[in-house]
């Protein structure tokens, strides 16, 4: 993981740092810091790198080759390119770019790559920029112009200036990659991106551009290339097959349900083939995610359970349960996992008075299985439905393989510390995005990503921080399995061809929604957060899979959503988290519960926007 920046001036005019990017810049990147100038006739650039290392030997960057390019590469190359054993990644793209003759051997070398990417590349011979993100959109980049001094900048990550409810900075379109032809730029006094567009099925070129046109800053142009050189994308088509018929009689979504009935309800669901089929494939992305990884051992030390390499964010929720239980298969049993759980504080202590007990302003309603453990224990103001669960989805793993350390860290927080940390970092990073759900997830998934909190140990709670540099998230799942209450109500009123329009509008703008963001706020720490659900295999598998074998929303909540994934958590020997129906992070952390309960998700957030 890397912080990278880059400014092209077209002006003489003298390039200032803006401290607090620096800043930004060097958490993602703690352990190297570079910047090389470049210049031209009648341009300058200035090339900033920011390194986090995380395995093999650490490279530097920028990386100037032998011709004279220029690489910031913020990725990971998992498969698709040869990269041995000692050899870094960087290094790889780095050289395997200089060899490339023509745009198209660029756009076929970018294509092959799996795994996330953004990167910035200034390609000497010809003098042209290029600069990107891959096709989900995994690596944050931003970008913004400045008229008055020509200037172009990208970024990992920006700031936000307090006042302004705009400042000009943007997400990169996660729709192409783009190149800006720097001798035509002096000469026009301008910049104009070529777009070269990801070969998205279905989607027309003239939706894609479009959709950049609106986020190119002003005083930019984008022009598509007229030869037609495209990205091809490595995950397959949606399927968009509809069933030939329905079975009304069927149809339960509104009748509630026991934890034992939904039980059984997923017992008498088979479909053996296609949940070996899942495993396979996200047991490999899973394993592509933590393997290799350096420990702290740079001192030799031995090394204790205090020192995991692999964190995952953690509810106890289905998606996350899973992805715990497959990188236990594949992380040395002698290493620790650590689980990261977050919960805010409750405003008001919860009456332990069951007859008065409130049913939940959410939708959600707690199965049996949740009330029996909330029931069961004296309630803290941490004890939110995500505290609970997680507790119990770790009985689950302990269970599983008792032979490891798992490191359940209770991150609790205050509303004091979350006004703080809000005003004096999560705002920056979230940013451009400003909603009140943005708000939301990206305090949730900072502190979580934080990883200090406290584990208990013999009835005694004990600091801890988790070391780990990788983070597992559960992200994707909902979109492509049919995990979110939207997706039943459109199944409602639209049946499974309106389903599968928003299954496919979701995960087409999943990178400007969530992944920028959630990359810019965990990256923050100097971690890494991987996305085994946006694997490019797991994504082709599940897309080839026609929409009945993923979801049945005719089935209650708690089995018909995510239908096939919880049949694979079953699979792999979990039991109770495979039937809990879907919370939002921001309410299974009870953030939401601590603002102001009329707003809109989909609202500004002011808080983002004051300090
Ligand atoms: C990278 O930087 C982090 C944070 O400063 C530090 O804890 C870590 O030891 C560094 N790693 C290496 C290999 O230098
Ligand atoms: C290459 O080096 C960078 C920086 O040290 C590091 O983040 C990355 O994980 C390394 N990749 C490989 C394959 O060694
Ligand atoms: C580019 O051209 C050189 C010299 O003709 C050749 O050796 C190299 O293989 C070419 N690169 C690619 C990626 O085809
Ligand atoms: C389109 O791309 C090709 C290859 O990069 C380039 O030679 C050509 O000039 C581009 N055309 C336009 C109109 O930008
Ligand atoms: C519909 O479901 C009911 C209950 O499972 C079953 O008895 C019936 O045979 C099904 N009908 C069709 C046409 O599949
Ligand atoms: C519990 O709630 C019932 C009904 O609201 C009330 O009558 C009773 O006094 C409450 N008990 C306690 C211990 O608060
Ligand atoms: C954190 O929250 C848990 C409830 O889930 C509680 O048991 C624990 O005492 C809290 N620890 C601290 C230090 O607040
Ligand atoms: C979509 O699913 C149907 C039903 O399983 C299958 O027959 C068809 O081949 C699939 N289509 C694609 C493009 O995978």
């Amino acid at each position: 993981m890397c912080g990278i920046f880059c400014v092209l001036t077209l002006s003489s005019a003298p390039f200032e740092w803006d401290k607090t990017v620096y800043e930004h810049l060097r958490r993602r990147g703690p352990n190297s810091s570079q910047d090389v100038p470049v210049k031209g006739a009648c341009y300058q650039c200035l090339f900033s790198a920011h390194v986090l290392h995380m395995r093999g030997f650490l490279t530097p960057q920028p990386i100037q080759d032998s011709a004279g390019n220029i690489l910031l590469w913020n990725g990971e190359v998992f498969e698709g390119l040869p990269v041995k054993p000692g050899e870094n990644d960087t290094a790889v793209v780095s050289q395997r770019l200089m060899s490339c003759n023509s745009s198209s051997e660029i756009l076929a070398l970018l294509s092959a790559i799996h795994g996330p990417w953004g990167f910035v590349y200034y390609q000497k011979a010809g003098e042209y920029l290029w600069f990107g993100r891959d096709y989900f959109g995994r690596r944050s980049l931003l970008w913004k112009f400045d008229a008055e001094v020509k200037a172009l900048t990208l970024t990992s990550v920006g700031a936000h200036v307090s006042g302004h409810d705009q400042s000009n900075w943007q997400e990169v379109p996660a729709a192409g990659v783009y190149r800006i032809d720097l001798k035509a730029a002096t000469e026009a006094g301008s910049v104009s991106f070529e777009i070269y567009p990801w070969d998205h099925a279905g989607n027309s070129i003239s939706s894609c551009i479009e959709a950049i046109l609106e986020s190119v800053p002003s005083g930019c142009n984008a022009v598509m290339n007229q030869s037609g050189l495209k990205l091809t994308s490595l995950v397959c088509p949606l399927n968009m097959s509809i069933p030939e018929s329905i079975n009304e009689t069927e149809i339960h979504t509104n009748s509630h349900f026991s934890g034992k009935e939904l039980e059984e309800l997923l017992a008498s669901k088979e479909q053996m083939y296609e949940v070996d089929h899942l495993i396979a494939v996200l047991s490999d992305a899973v394993r592509r995610r933590v393997q290799a990884l350096p420990l702290r051992v740079q001192d030799h030390s031995p090394l204790t359970p205090d020192d995991a390499s692999v964190a995952v964010l953690f509810s106890g929720g289905i998606d996350s349960m899973i992805l715990a239980a497959l990188a236990d298969r594949h992380i040395p049993a002698h290493q620790s996992i650590d689980l990261l759980n977050v919960a805010f504080k409750l405003q008001e202590p919860r009456k332990q008075n069951k007859s008065a007990k409130k049913p939940p302003k959410h939708k959600n309603k707690p199965t049996d299985s949740e009330r029996d453990v909330a029931d069961s224990r004296t309630f803290s103001p941490f004890d939110v439905p995500d505290r609970i669960t997680g507790k119990a989805g770790l009985k689950e793993l302990q269970n599983m393989n008792p032979e490891r350390t798992w490191n359940f860290v209770e991150i609790n927080i205050s509303q004091e510390e979350l006004q703080k940390m809000r005003l004096e970092r999560i705002s920056h990073l979230v940013h451009p995005l400003c909603t009140v759900l943005d708000d939301s997830i990206g305090c949730a998934v900072w502190f979580a990503a934080r990883g200090t909190g406290y584990i208990m140990e013999d009835d005694s709670q004990r600091p801890f921080t988790s070391s780990a540099k990788v983070i597992l998230t559960g992200i994707g799942a909902d979109e492509q399995l049919a995990g979110y209450s939207r997706h039943r109500v459109r199944f409602k009123t639209s049946g499974h061809e309106g389903l599968i329009q928003e299954l496919a509008m979701e995960l087409g703008r999943i990178s400007s929604r969530n992944l920028g963001r959630d990359d810019r706020v965990i990256a923050d720490h100097g971690k890494e957060a991987r996305f085994p659900y946006l694997d490019e295999d797991v994504v082709s598998y599940l897309n080839s899979l026609p929409v009945w074998k993923k979801a049945d929303l005719s089935l209650p909540r708690g089995v018909g959503e995510k239908l096939l994934l919880r049949l694979t958590a079953k699979q792999l020997g979990l039991s109770k988290s495979a039937i809990l129906p879907k919370r939002a992070m921001q309410f299974g952390s009870r953030i939401a519960k601590m603002e102001d309960t009329h707003e809109k998700a989909s609202d500004k957030c002011t808080r983002l926007l004051t300090g």
